[in-house]
Formats: C-alpha cells, structure tokens, sequence
C-alpha cells in the first residue's frame, strides 16, 4: 500500500507562524508535525510516500529530503494552487495508479498510530474507510452518519447543523474507485474539490464506506488553539 500525505495549503488559519514556514513544519513535540506523520506511516509498514507540496515545496523538500532518513522512498507531487483535498487525490493519480492507498493529512497527530485502521480496512472489504472520532465541535471538520455496523450512511463538510458527533479525522483509506468518485464531483460553494463529496459519491453509488474510531489522541492543529493543545 502507498500512503499520499498532504502537505500543501495555504495554512491561513496558522498566521502569522504560517507566513514563514508551511503549517507541517510547525513543531510538535520537538519535530516538525509532518516527521509525526512519516514516522506514524513508517511504523504502519508503509514505505512509498507521494507529498502534495504547494508551489516548489522547496522547505518541505529541504527539511524531508529523499525520505531514507524516515525508510520512507519520497515522490513530491507539486500542487499550483490549494483547490482540495481532492483534487491532490487527480493530481496523485500517476503516482498511486491503481494501488490501495492511504491519505494521511500532513498536518494531523495521531498518538497510537494508525496500524489497527490499516488492519481493519484489509478485513472489511470496504472500498473507503475513514478514521474518526468524537469531538465537542463537530461543525469545524467534516462529519459522518454512521449506521450501528459501522457503515458510513452520509457526510457533510463542516456543517452549521451536524448531523452527529463524529469527525473525520486526517487518515483515510482508499481503493482505487475514489479516482471514479473524484472525477464524479463538482467543485463545492468555496470552489474546493471537496474528499467528502466524493466519499458522498461513493456511498450515493451503493459502495460500502465504513468508520473506523480511533481510540488514541488525534489532533489537527491546522489552529492556534489545537497547535498549543
Ligand atoms: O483534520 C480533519 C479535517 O481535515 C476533516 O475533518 C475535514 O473533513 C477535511 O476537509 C480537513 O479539513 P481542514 O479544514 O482541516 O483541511 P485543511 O485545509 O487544513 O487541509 C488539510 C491538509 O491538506 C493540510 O495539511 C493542508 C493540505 N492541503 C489542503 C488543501 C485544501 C493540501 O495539500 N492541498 C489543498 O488543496
């Protein structure tokens, strides 16, 4: 399995640190959070990484290089402008071809790693599953409707009116029908091709998407308040 970390964006819910380093660069316990990333893929068993970088990504680059620090084998796929999450999916298609792969937004933390997600997608004979968790807020993430075995029966991308407590988290599986699904979508009304539409997609089309809750400590500290947390 290949993983697809993101680590392009604008981060401009991290100004003013965000002006002078991509939000992945920001340390976390002493190394920047997108090492957390690598090493939590690593430990999965995953060696072959694409990074979505905006622009030239030269300080992702600099500070990453050729992965053989991290036993990772490294392929950067540069992003013009930030338009989604899934749209860095279209422009990772040369690079995952018609493998299984792993999303891992570069700029998520799970402590407890990501290996027992990884084993239940093996199992599960889902075509997408997504890793979640409960939260106070729901409406700043993407939110899923959840049936009581585990299928996921809707999705919305932070919603005014939640329809449960459960958020995507930044780690999702893939088979490779998510590239039908992407090409299925249209551009959402902040003009962002949208990774929840196209799961929507997929669950609209009768394909079995499943949740998995992650039972460590996830955060996403694309905020000032989630970084210091
Ligand atoms: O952290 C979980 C949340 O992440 C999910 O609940 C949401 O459903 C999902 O859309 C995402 O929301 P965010 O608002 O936190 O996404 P953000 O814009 O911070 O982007 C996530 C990562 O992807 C971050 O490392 C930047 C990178 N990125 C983002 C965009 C929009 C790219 O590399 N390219 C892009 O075009």
């Amino acid at each position: 399995m290949k993983a697809l970390v993101l680590a392009g964006g604008a981060g401009t819910r991290l100004r003013p640190f965000s002006y002078s380093t991509p939000k992945q660069l920001v340390p976390v316990a002493n190394k920047p959070v997108l090492f957390h990333c690598l090493e939590t893929l690593r430990a999965a068993g995953i060696d072959e990484v694409g990074i979505i970088v905006s622009g030239s990504g030269a300080a992702v680059r600099t500070a990453v290089g050729d992965g053989a620090r991290f036993g990772l084998d490294i392929t950067y796929i540069p992003q013009e402008e930030p338009r989604g999450l899934a749209q860095c999916v279209t422009l990772a298609q040369p690079f995952l071809k018609d493998d299984d792969f792993v999303m891992y937004l570069g700029d998520n933390v799970f402590v407890g790693g990501i290996k027992e997600s990884l084993q239940a997608f093996r199992e599960n004979g889902a075509v997408a599953e997504l890793v979640v968790s409960k939260v106070a807020d729901p409406s700043a993430y993407g939110v899923v409707e959840v049936d009581p075995e585990g299928r996921v029966t809707g999705l919305q991308e932070k919603p005014v009116r939640p329809a449960s407590d459960l958020a995507v988290t930044g780690v999702y599986f893939f088979t490779p029908l998510i590239h039908e699904a992407v090409a299925g979508i249209r551009p959402s009304w902040r003009n962002e091709w949208e990774i929840t539409d196209a799961i929507q997609w997929l669950v609209t089309h009768g394909h079995l998407v499943r949740a998995h809750a992650f039972t460590g400590y996830w955060k996403d500290t694309g905020t000032v308040p989630d970084l210091l947390e």
